[in-house]
């Protein structure tokens, strides 16, 4: 079981977002800005199934899981109500999101089905944020110097997903959810996912003025597939979700405690004595 707190950022989410924040990249500001744009729907429905799942459990089998899944809950919570503010100050630079509309859609379809199924769904996001989590907290000054409370947002975020991946898979196990069908949702949630991804991105850079211009398309090619591109770096930890004796704790998180130890300033931890 890992013990999961929840933490306060003290960062100012008041002060508005520069169109090109991420190391004045307009890809990367695109990419990073179209998973914001997910968040808020996307973790209130990690919550939702979690909740649910968790209910569903018998009496005997909650005990050991009830921390964790508080925890699981505040974490998400506060991770949504940041994004949320961050995802106004995109809307005041012109960005729409048509993301979080097409996700409700998606999410209505599940309504009354079996709860694993809607776990089952959280633990393949789960691991898909875990690996993007571990990639950029390897990775951090992809993020830029330009506004270092959105650099924080997001290692702290990155760190706390890291810290929770195990949760929803945990869940989903108490269950009595099967392989199979861990493996179908994965599959079919790494490919929503990825066209997602991929029409938020290219959404925010039309309406950037940014769709069209080479440095655009350059900076696309070495951050997806260069060296320390995303697709290159995340696919082997992406493809050990597929072994059946996967387990989210087997991928290493030491970089996240090592961040969350020297950033300790940078935040409070909700509960704790003053
Ligand atoms: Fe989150
Ligand atoms: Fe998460």
């Amino acid at each position: 079981m890992t013990e999961l707190v929840v933490r306060r950022l003290l960062i100012d989410m008041q002060a508005p977002i520069s169109r090109h924040w991420c190391g004045g990249d307009a890809f990367r500001t695109a990419l990073f800005n179209a998973l914001s744009m997910s968040f808020p729907v996307g973790e209130q429905f990690f919550i939702d199934s979690v909740r649910n799942g968790f209910k569903a459990l018998p009496e005997d089998k909650q005990e050991s899981l009830r921390a964790e899944i508080e925890g699981f809950i505040g974490q998400e919570a506060t991770h949504r109500r940041l994004h949320a503010l961050y995802n106004g100050h995109l809307e005041k630079l012109g960005l729409v999101n048509e993301w979080a509309p097409r996700a409700l859609r998606q999410q209505k379809l599940l309504e009354g089905i079996d709860p694993r199924h809607a776990v089952g769904i959280t633990a393949a996001n789960e691991h898909f944020t875990a690996i993007l989590a571990n990639w950029l907290l390897h990775n951090p000054d992809l993020l830029g110097t330009e506004d270092p409370r959105l650099a924080t947002l997001w290692l702290w975020h990155s760190c706390e997903e890291s810290e929770h991946k195990s949760t929803a898979f945990d869940l989903y196990q108490a269950l009595g959810g099967n392989h199979e069908w861990r493996i179908v949702w994965f599959r079919r949630i790494t490919k929503i996912f990825l066209v997602d991804t991929l029409r938020q991105t290219v959404n925010n850079l039309r309406r950037d003025g940014t769709l069209w211009k080479w440095s655009t398309w350059k900076s696309a090619a070495s951050y997806l597939f260069g060296k320390r591109g995303l697709i290159r770096l995340t696919y082997e930890p992406w493809r050990d979700y597929l072994r059946p004796d996967f387990h989210p704790s087997q991928q290493d998180a030491s970089i996240s405690r090592r961040w969350l130890a020297e950033h300790r300033k940078q935040y409070s931890i909700v509960g704790a004595p003053a």
